[in-house]
């Protein structure tokens, strides 16, 4: 079993993720962080806390950084709607936060296993440069690191970035430089990962999972998110699946910066596949085993 660690902004893509992390057997989700990102922080810790008892978790969830490191905070809730979790209503969270700031429990959690515990992020990366800067260490504790952020393309918040790292380019460039090698799971590889007619009709069966959550998440964010019909992108959803199955996930060594000057290409991740590598960087998905490991783990999720 693989232990995971998840720092996100929930947001539709990321409720997704959880419940994926969750439905997977062979992944154990041993905490939740929160980020401000699409929605204010109030919301993304909220929604966290929502979901845990939605899905029938149990898992500590920690709230982090409301804010970026230094510029001024810009949500999504355009795309995810203004609360996060598009036209999906849970019911109040029973759960409660655990009292520790998330860089601080990031800290902990890894430093009490060391090498045992993957840690990815699906929203900006503000919480992961805190940590970093205070623990350079984590680096070495962490199996690895993944994070859904960037691209070697183009950008969906401007056209040179990607909404994650446009957000906070700074954190990420502080963690694009730390002492470990950055799975980036980026748009390239992401937006192979779209929620078409097809995909959804398998999710007819899962009760109050699809009609309470996935229809409601989805009807919203395939509306907001630009994708004109062909499925909204769940990209949150495609760094839980590297994490359960590397093999799912082509990908080639690179060096990426993220440029934190530009006027028009702020959070741009310039990625050189030819430079001395401080990353992997997704490049193909398996379309066809990414759906059938969503559709089996939220079925697990239903049926229990
Ligand atoms: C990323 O930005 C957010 O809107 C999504 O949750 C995802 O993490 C995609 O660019
Ligand atoms: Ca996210």
């Amino acid at each position: 079993t693989k232990k995971l660690l998840l720092d996100c902004d929930p947001g539709i893509d990321d409720a997704l993720a959880i419940g994926l992390a969750h439905g997977i057997p062979d992944l154990e989700l041993v905490g939740l962080t929160t980020v401000g990102g699409n929605v204010e922080l109030e919301h993304t810790t909220d929604n966290a806390l929502r979901l845990v008892d939605f899905y029938g978790m149990d898992v500590q969830v920690a709230r982090g950084a409301g804010r970026p490191l230094v510029r001024e905070p810009k949500t999504a809730a355009d795309v995810h709607g203004a609360t996060g979790l598009g036209g999906a209503v849970l019911p109040e969270a029973r759960s409660a936060l655990v009292d520790a700031h998330a860089a601080d429990f990031i800290i902990d959690t890894l430093a009490a296993a060391p090498g045992e515990i993957s840690l990815a992020a699906v929203g900006p990366l503000t919480n992961i440069a805190l940590a970093l800067r205070k623990e350079p260490r984590i680096a070495e504790w962490a199996a690895e690191f993944v994070i859904m952020g960037g691209s070697y393309t183009r950008g969906n918040t401007t056209p040179a970035a990607e909404f994650n790292v446009h957000a906070d380019p700074e954190a990420a460039a502080v963690v694009f430089g730390g002492a470990w090698r950055t799975v980036m799971i980026g748009l390239d590889l992401t937006h192979q990962a779209r929620a078409t007619a097809q995909v959804r009709s398998r999710f007819a069966g899962l009760g109050r999972l699809e009609a309470e959550l996935l229809t409601p998440c989805l009807d919203f964010y395939g509306e907001h998110d630009g994708s004109h019909g062909r499925g909204p992108a769940i990209h949150d959803a495609c760094a839980v699946a590297y994490v359960a199955n590397p093999a799912l996930v082509r990908t080639a060594p690179a060096r990426v910066d993220v440029e934190v000057h530009g006027t028009f290409t702020a959070g741009m991740t310039v990625t050189d596949f030819g430079g001395a590598p401080n990353a992997d960087v997704a490049t193909e998905l398996d379309v066809p085993a990414f759906w059938d490991l969503f559709d089996d783990a939220y079925r697990r999720v239903a049926e229990q």
